[in-house]
């Protein structure tokens, strides 16, 4: 049984303890918050008992942390566990710096962890089966993948203010998205970005409508595109094109059914929101994790591949500000 404390019982917190209580050969084993009321909702839904970070960290009950704090708290918690010789599963971004990337993959190293960085759209069903078929040949050299992802409505503006970005807080999943299914690491990155949503997240020094076009050394060519707003759901689609054939995953909708009559077709809205839209997803990252530390193996998205997206999400950013392609 391994048994995993939780850091941050926020949002993403909540989704990975509940999980955890649908896994076999796993549980929660103690939860923490510096908001009280937080850590004991969390403690009454798990039955885990409430501690500080620190006593959570040190505890040799312990085998494991799942950390969804804040990205700005990631860096400490990532130091302190690895420390500590806990394994550890990091949410996205892994920190907003490339340079406290290398030292929390400096620490991971030396500690000889297991660490996972949580990019949970690689273990969406069906991306992962459009990975897979493109990795087994089933549409030749890859040569253009899109990959399309909005949200259905803006956060707050106080979260964008301490976002770090599009690029680096959204767009970092499809750079991600990109490395899974290109299969070979981009080398230059162009981007493009216009605030059409909500002129206050100008004002926030923010975009909220992005294009980003990426190429690989062997010529492969990705398109992303990323919007703060879409009046039909939570958009995630992806197209893999190459010289076979193409390959594609559609939005999940809330429903299957649909009406036809003289003026159309019509069918549901797509599903509203991260928390539906992967709650496969989310379950099936934490079973590879914990497969993953039980066996002593390294998962797989990992630290190298936290720093890897930053990177890109670097690159973007720079090209947006500059007008000038970046090469990485
Ligand atoms: N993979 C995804 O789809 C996804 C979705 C949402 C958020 N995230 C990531 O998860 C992280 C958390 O986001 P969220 O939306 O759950 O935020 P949230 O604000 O809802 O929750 C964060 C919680 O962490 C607590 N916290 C702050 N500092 C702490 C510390 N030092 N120790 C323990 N707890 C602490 C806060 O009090 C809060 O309750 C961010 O890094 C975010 O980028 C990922």
């Amino acid at each position: 049984m391994l048994t995993i404390g939780i850091l941050g019982c926020g949002r993403i917190g909540q989704v990975h303890a509940a999980s955890l209580t649908q896994i076999s050969g796993a549980r929660v084993g103690a939860v923490a918050d510096p908001v009280a009321a937080a850590a004991q909702a969390l403690s009454d839904k798990t039955g885990a008992p409430v501690m500080t970070g620190e006593a959570l960290i040190d505890s040799l009950k312990i085998d494991a942390v799942v950390i969804g704090t804040p990205t700005d708290a990631h860096y400490d918690l990532i130091q302190k566990a690895a420390k500590a010789g806990k394994a550890i599963f990091c949410e996205k971004p892994v920190d907003m710096s490339v340079k406290r990337i290398r030292a929390c993959q400096s620490v991971v190293e030396q500690a000889g962890i297991s660490f996972f960085t949580a990019f949970n759209r690689r273990f969406d069903p069906n991306f992962a089966a459009v990975q897979s078929r493109v990795a087994a040949g089933e549409i030749g050299n890859v040569e253009l993948l899109t990959i399309l992802s909005r949200d259905p409505s803006p956060p707050p503006l106080s979260y964008i203010r301490s976002s770090g970005g599009i690029f680096r807080d959204m767009m970092i999943h499809d750079l991600d998205l990109s490395r899974f299914l290109l299969g070979e690491d981009p080398v230059l990155v162009m981007a493009t970005g216009s605030c059409l949503v909500d002129p206050e997240i100008g004002a926030a020094g923010d975009v909220d409508t992005a294009a980003v076009m990426l190429q690989t050394a062997s010529g492969k060519i990705c398109q992303i595109s990323n919007s703060r707003r879409a009046t039909y759901g939570y958009d995630q689609r992806i197209e893999v094109h190459g010289e076979k054939g193409m390959l594609r995953a559609d939005n999940m909708l809330e429903s299957s059914v649909e009406v036809a009559t003289a003026s159309g077709f019509r069918r549901a809205p797509a599903q509203h929101f991260f928390l539906e839209r992967y709650a496969d997803a989310y379950r099936l990252e934490m079973v590879h994790f914990i497969d993953a530390v039980k066996a002593g193996v390294q998962p797989s998205p990992n630290v190298e591949d936290g720093l890897k997206a930053q990177i890109l999400a670097d690159a973007a950013a720079r090209a947006l500000e500059t007008g000038q392609p970046q090469h990485v």
